[in-house]
């Protein structure tokens, strides 16, 4: 991790749109989304049961989950649907150089 906190986690290429990949972020699963011309990156785990959302399906800016199919919003990672009622957690992403860099979004990965 740079002085920013930023973790080069991935290249630009392996999250081609529509994509969905999981990656270490320093110890925590993190998904990385590309979906409606954005990349997104939230915590892997569901907050219901924690499955892993890498595995479930993208749905416009959302994650549906693949074990009781809550959505999350991937740019606030509030839970839109039951059984999920807690949000997930949300960090900051940066492309340079065709890396995928991220880190800790203010009021995202701290909660
Ligand atoms: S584990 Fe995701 S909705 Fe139940």
């Amino acid at each position: 991790m740079d002085i920013k906190g930023e973790l080069r986690v991935a290249k630009l290429a392996d999250v081609p749109p529509g994509g969905l990949l999981s990656v270490d972020f320093g110890g925590v699963r993190v998904l990385l989304a590309h979906a409606d011309g954005e990349l997104h990156a939230v915590r892997d785990e569901c907050s219901h049961e924690a499955a892993k959302l890498s595995d479930g399906e993208l749905e416009g800016a959302t994650v549906e989950c693949p074990w009781h199919f809550s959505r999350f919003c991937l740019r606030t990672g509030t839970a839109l649907d039951f059984p999920a009622m807690d949000p997930i957690d949300t960090y900051a992403v940066r492309v340079e150089g065709g890396d995928i860099l991220l880190s800790r979004a203010a009021g995202g990965a701290d909660r």
